[in-house]
């Protein structure tokens, strides 16, 4: 399973990457505007700073929603860096978008996507990425998870190439189940990642270690 974070702040992107499980990174508007980046030249100086940071791959989201749009501001992010994949958001134009990436090799990742109709219609067109919001649907009392489920039975059907990105996740409960299920990579936010380390018996059993060595060393 690959590990992605999901935000644009550098410090997190580089505490992520020095742990060494890092594949990378997605971010989106609300994201940006969360670390004050605006304006369309910062922006594209942070989707470079941030595929410095990183080794993996970095999701870069249009703004347009029409087809025309969508093509240009998606070449442009993608002549950015090899690392960028283009964001494209589940519309109808979107879809055109997709399988015009798809048909010109520029490597793209569906975003906003609720449904298994939907992640059907990413995976025809081309998308690299589908990504399904799991806590948003969970926000709204649907489970997110069963789509997951949905998503890797169908594209397992038909052997889909697009890889199923489980996006919104929210805690380490989401990471494992994901994994359980077959996700492709996962993003989610740097406490997603970390917490992932945790367990009590763990530190007790670290303390104890230490302190026998300790008493058999002095
Ligand atoms: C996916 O790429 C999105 O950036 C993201 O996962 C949205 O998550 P949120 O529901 O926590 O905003």
């Amino acid at each position: 399973m690959k590990f992605f974070i999901d935000t644009a702040n550098l410090d997190q992107i580089r505490e992520a990457q020095a742990l060494g499980v890092l594949d990378g990174v997605t971010t989106n508007p609300s994201l940006m505007a969360k670390e004050g980046i605006t304006g369309e030249k910062n922006i594209i100086q942070h989707y470079i700073d941030i595929c410095n940071i990183v080794d993996g791959d970095v999701s870069a989201e249009v703004i347009a929603v029409d087809f025309e749009g969508m093509v240009k501001e998606g070449e442009a992010l993608a002549a950015l860096h090899p690392q960028i994949v283009v964001k494209i958001p589940m519309i109808e134009e979107g879809v055109k978008a997709l399988k015009y990436f798809s048909d010109h090799g520029i490597r793209t990742n569906c975003t906003l996507v609720f449904s298994a109709g939907q992640a059907l219609l990413a995976a025809k067109a081309g998308a690299t990425y589908v990504s399904p919001f799991l806590g948003r649907l969970d926000d709204v009392s649907t489970d997110g998870l069963a789509l997951i489920e949905e998503i890797r039975l169908i594209y397992d059907n038909y052997a889909y190439e697009t890889e199923i990105l489980a996006a919104s996740i929210r805690h380490t409960m989401h990471v494992v189940n994901c994994a359980k299920i077959g996700a492709d990579v996962m993003t989610g936010p740097l406490s997603s990642i970390k917490g992932l380390l945790n367990h009590p018996l763990t530190d007790i059993g670290l303390a104890k270690f230490l302190e026998d060595y300790s008493k058999g060393n002095q």
